[in-house]
């Protein structure tokens, strides 16, 4: 089941305009929620960053924060599976094709997908990636259904047979394609500031969190190129991929090349901190 524009229904039977600027312009924005045992996790902050691509793109938020909770709430309750990774998506609405805004309601729409932990194979040997020049626009810190940029530098990887692309703008880390990146040097954990060139991950928060209330040494500064090639320790975070190792950079081993010991406290800590939180934390609902 999904919802559209008022109404839940089979995804079959969802039918959206060919008008659709999300469709002609790519106009519009969205966020993906993890769901744990029929729970959101984290969707104070997930909305809260909504509202920031929403402001970030002018376009007016269709909904309440509550009315939201309520519409995620029913969707959850119409799919199936415990843990669920729930979509959000909102473009500018049909209107005849012109670039200036028109004055039309928004298009809303929200599906859910079941969300599968990463294997044990992945997290025991941890994934590949390569690494590109981050050549997205300046606004990376919107989550814009744009996604052109990020589905060409993903592609890189895939075509590598790995599974993320690191991207390097002026010689410092961003991100990822689809995730955030944490590097370990001389054993201190180090994540890039926040800034318009990177998406504020909410994964990425939890794990800063969770180093911090574990008195793991972390660092959030600039991350120069060479530092991430010569790291003992390489992660992406993200919504679906939770933590995970990454283990080989451009078809070199990351130090001994298995998943190093600060990924394995992080994944750790990140599994207990999602039980409390399915076991009803509110801190972490
Ligand atoms: N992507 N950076 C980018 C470019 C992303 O697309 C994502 C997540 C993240 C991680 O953010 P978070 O921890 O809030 O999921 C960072 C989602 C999962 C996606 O597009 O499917």
């Amino acid at each position: 089941m999904i919802y559209l524009n008022g109404q839940f229904m089979p995804l079959d039977q969802a039918c959206v305009s060919v008008l659709d600027r999300g469709f002609i312009f790519g106009d519009g924005v969205y966020e993906v929620i993890p769901v744990y045992s029929r729970r959101p996790f984290r969707v104070v902050e997930h909305l809260h960053r909504l509202q920031h691509s929403l402001d970030g793109i002018r376009l007016k938020n269709p909904h309440t924060n509550n009315e939201w909770r309520q519409l995620i709430a029913q969707l959850i309750e119409q799919n199936p599976g415990e843990d669920q990774s729930v979509y959000l998506h909102i473009t500018r609405g049909v209107a005849k094709r012109d670039h200036a805004f028109p004055d039309v309601p928004p298009t809303v729409f929200i599906m859910s997908s079941p969300l599968l932990p990463p294997s044990a194979e992945l997290l025991e040997n941890g994934v590949k990636a390569v690494t590109a020049n981050d050549n997205r626009w300046v606004r990376c810190d919107i989550k814009s259904i744009s996604l052109l940029p990020n589905v060409l530098l993903r592609q890189l990887a895939t075509d590598a047979e790995a599974s993320e692309t690191i991207l390097i703008r002026d010689g410092y880390l961003t991100e990822g394609s689809a995730s955030n990146i944490f590097v370990v040097k001389n054993q201190v954990l180090l994540a890039p500031p926040k800034s318009h060139l990177m998406l504020p991950g909410i994964t990425y928060d939890v794990t800063l969190e969770l180093a911090a209330s574990n008195s793991i040494i972390h660092e959030v500064r600039e991350i120069a190129e060479d530092e991430l090639f010569g790291a003992e320790e390489i992660m992406l975070t993200s919504s679906t991929r939770e933590i995970m190792a990454i283990t080989h950079l451009n078809g070199k081993a990351v130090g001994s090349g298995n998943p190093g010991p600060k990924f394995r406290q992080l994944h750790q800590l990140y599994q207990q901190y999602k039980a409390t939180h399915m076991r009803g934390n509110p801190s972490a609902q």
